[in-house]
């Protein structure tokens, strides 16, 4: 179910982040495999692309064709090897690297051919098994420097992806993924979380702004695990607790240092928010961490990319990670728990919100990303040449 709303009218633009996604950063669009001989649409930040493999190779083309607007992901490499698509129109072909058209086959070897690149070109990767594109207006920056270590490290950490669409707008995704006190409710007879301790009333989050600047760790404490509410009663209700046998021992609490101090690896932040719209969640023992990808595609939807990583020790550690990735996390927190998500965030119905105590996380994401998202070099100088000589009577 999508919410409909006028066009043009943004219920978010209070906040400052942007409807379309954070410019001037990479994302994963699509499984690799999932690009083989035919060329392949994606729209990423309401700009539609088309990927293409010639030999190996991926390119990406703006995907309208400027002669007649057809789109370029109905045609195909007529000559492989060349790095080059055709339309399948009138046959204007066009080099995949530098968006320069090559030849018009509807017109002859000895047709005017336009100097300039007449389509947009985007840096594109192939890493960890996705297709990844640079979507802005400066060059690319490496990919490395957008993804965080236990992604960039293949030959660290083992990784396993998945994905799914949402119909929702990413801010209403990245929000849910902001520590906002929503699992110990929402989630609460998930598998995952059914026979573990929870704790089911809100802790006190607060959000640590990262070293390098890429993003916030939050941290949470003073959970309490049930009350009394005057005029309604328990919560949690107690015909929904007689099963949880286990007592709420340590969630929720920080990360106690002397044992980060001692653990061989460990984790600073159990969750961390990192741009352009990155989820971190990591084990305190510092050997897997869940690295969720928000993509936006359009106003009104959103692809979520997951991966999954482990700490490579050893084969049989790394079989048995697939194995247990395979028989219960892929379909407990992959498919189940997100679900339990996907069904409220693609039924909320934007507007002015009241935000409370919980939301510490959410408000804290949307601060850092106006003050930290990057922007070309000449309008980061602008912005500080402007916020340095504005009048004081502002
Ligand atoms: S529309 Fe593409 S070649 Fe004419
Ligand atoms: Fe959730």
């Amino acid at each position: 179910m999508s919410v409909e709303r006028l066009p043009g009218s943004d219920p978010y633009a209070a906040t400052g982040v942007p409807e379309f996604g954070l410019r001037n950063y990479w994302y994963p669009v699509l499984a690799g495999w999932r690009l083989r001989r035919r060329p392949k649409a994606v729209k990423v930040l309401g700009e539609d692309i088309v990927l293409f493999r010639d030999r190996g190779k991926v390119y990406a083309l703006s995907e309208r064709c400027p002669h007649r607007g057809a789109r370029l992901s109905r045609g195909k490499c007529l000559y492989p090897g060349s790095g080059t698509i055709s339309c399948c129109y009138h046959g204007w072909t066009f080099n995949g690297e530098t968006g320069r058209c090559v030849a018009k086959l509807m017109e002859g070897p000895d047709a005017t051919l336009p100097r300039q690149p007449v389509v947009k070109s985007y840096p594109v990767r192939e890493f960890r098994g996705a297709l990844w594109v640079f979507v802005g207006d400066m060059g690319a920056v490496p990919l490395e420097e957008d993804l965080p270590e236990c992604l960039a490290a293949t030959a660290e950490w083992q990784g396993i992806s998945t994905w799914r669409s949402y119909r929702c707008n990413w801010r209403i995704l990245k929000d849910n993924l902001c520590h906002d006190l929503h699992a110990p409710l929402l989630h609460r007879n998930s598998p995952e979380l059914m026979f573990q301790p929870i704790f089911t009333h809100a802790s006190r989050i607060a959000a640590v702004p990262l070293d390098d600047g890429k993003g916030i760790g939050y941290t949470a404490r003073d959970g309490i695990t049930e009350a009394d509410y005057p005029g309604l009663g328990h919560f949690p209700p107690r015909r929904e607790t007689w099963y949880r046998v286990l007592k709420p021992v340590g969630r929720g609490r920080d990360i106690d240092p002397a044992a980060l101090a001692t653990a061989k690896h460990g984790v600073k932040y159990r969750q961390s928010s990192l741009l352009p719209g990155i989820t971190l969640i990591g084990r305190p023992s510092g050997n897997y961490y869940v690295c969720r990808w928000v993509t936006p595609i359009d106003a009104d939807r959103t692809l979520y990319y997951s991966f999954s990583l482990f700490r490579r020790r050893g084969m049989l550690r790394n079989v048995a990670n697939r194995v247990f990735w395979g028989l219960w996390l892929s379909w407990v927190h992959d498919w189940i728990f997100s679900d339990q998500d996907k069904r409220v965030l693609e039924a909320v119905i934007p507007g002015q919100e009241l935000l409370s105590r919980s939301d510490i996380g959410v408000v804290a994401w949307r601060r850092f990303v106006l003050t930290h998202r990057r922007r070309p070099p000449e309008v980061a100088r602008a912005a500080a040449v402007e916020e340095i000589t504005r009048p004081a009577a502002e």
